[in-house]
């Protein structure tokens, strides 16, 4: 560096060289290395996204999995539809002030149902205990992924939903309680906790991992008594023999899968299909995917061939 400088000032004392000479050549290295480059990177960001499509069907036949043994790609998108991938922010990122705090209450209220709302609230359910990892797992109906798709029309009741009216849907029927005000306390925090989630995504798209992945129909119509059997090889562990999970401190640490602490009737979770995607997504915990298509469904039959709250829509 020491000698250039020193070089540079022996041509300009020269007179032979204006410094200028040095600052044209420069740009207009720059602007020939932009005419090549740019385009060239432009092209690159385009292959992977062309790949993504083409890779499934490139795969040798041997690495397919076996038809019917329930491990289909459960995320496959329509042919031509590319998925639009999101990754919420960090809980480290969350902002601090008056905003900040209502977000962390939704947090609170959506991670600790049963302390944070108890009053709204006939079970023993956390709203985390169907939604994953605070409502960021893909897959287990994530927040982020549900916020940018309201209002919606939803033809459980026939009109168009606020997301106001879809957090009012799960307290009333996942939750078996009562739906908070919808200018409340809690109404704005977990609605403030879903935008927070879901900051940078495009609105009215929807995102890869949303809800759950579609399970397809199994083999053989779904049958609650193979379903006890996978119930008791791969359930019961947590759950307990009798569905009706375990408490300590007075708070389920494994929640109950039916009786009166648990969903009613008219949840969502209490469709076969909606719990058969559930579970092979998300169960046993830890081991999303491993149950076959067969024993998801056989065992969704099972969990929901039992006694809960009813429905209260129906009198
Ligand atoms: C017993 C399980 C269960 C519990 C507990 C539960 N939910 Fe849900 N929730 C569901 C199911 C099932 C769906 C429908 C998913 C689907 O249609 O793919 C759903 C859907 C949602 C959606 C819309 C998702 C979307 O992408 O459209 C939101 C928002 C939501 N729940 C919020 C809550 C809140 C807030 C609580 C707690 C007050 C809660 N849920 C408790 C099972 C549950
Ligand atoms: C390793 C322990 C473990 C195993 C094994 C397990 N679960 Fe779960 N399950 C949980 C926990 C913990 C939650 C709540 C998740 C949370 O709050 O983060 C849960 C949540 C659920 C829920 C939604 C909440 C509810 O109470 O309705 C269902 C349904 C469920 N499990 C079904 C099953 C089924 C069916 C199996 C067996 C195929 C299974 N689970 C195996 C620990 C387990």
């Amino acid at each position: 560096m020491h000698t250039m400088i020193r070089w540079i000032n022996r041509l300009t004392q020269n007179g032979k060289f204006h410094p200028m000479w040095i600052v044209l050549a420069v740009t207009g290295v720059l602007i020939v290395a932009a005419i090549v480059l740019v385009p060239a990177r432009y092209e690159g960001s385009k292959e992977p996204r062309q790949n993504v499509a083409a890779t499934p069907r490139q795969l040798p036949a041997a690495n397919l999995p076996e038809p019917d043994s329930g491990q289909h790609d459960l995320m496959q998108t329509p042919h031509g539809v590319q998925p639009v991938h999101f990754t919420p922010p960090s809980e480290r990122d969350m902002p601090s002030g008056e905003l900040g705090d209502m977000i962390k209450l939704g947090r609170n209220i959506f991670e600790h149902t049963q302390i944070y709302a108890k009053g709204l609230v006939g079970n023993g359910l956390n709203c985390v205990n169907c939604h994953l990892d605070a409502g960021r797992k893909a897959d287990s109906a994530p927040l982020w992924a549900a916020y940018v798709m309201f209002p919606a029309y939803r033809s459980k009741n026939h009109k168009v939903n606020s997301f106001e009216d879809r957090l009012a849907g799960c307290f009333r029927f996942s939750m078996n309680g009562t739906a908070p005000e919808y200018n409340s306390k809690e109404m704005i925090a977990l609605t403030s906790y879903s935008y927070w989630l879901a900051k940078g995504a495009p609105t009215g798209v929807e995102l890869a991992g949303r809800g759950y992945p579609e399970p397809g129909n199994p083999p053989l119509p779904p049958d609650a008594q193979r379903g006890a059997a996978v119930f008791q090889a791969n359930c019961a562990i947590c759950h307990g023999a009798d569905g009706q999970g375990s408490k300590v401190n007075g708070q389920y640490a494994f929640p109950p899968l039916w009786g009166n602490d648990s969903y009613n009737a008219g949840a969502g979770m209490h469709s076969v299909k909606n719990a058969a995607a559930f579970i092979k997504a998300n169960m046993p915990l830890g081991k999303g995917n491993s149950l076959s298509l067969q024993e998801s469904w056989d065992v969704a039959q099972f969990v929901n061939s039992h006694d809960r709250p009813a429905d209260p829509r129906v009198k």
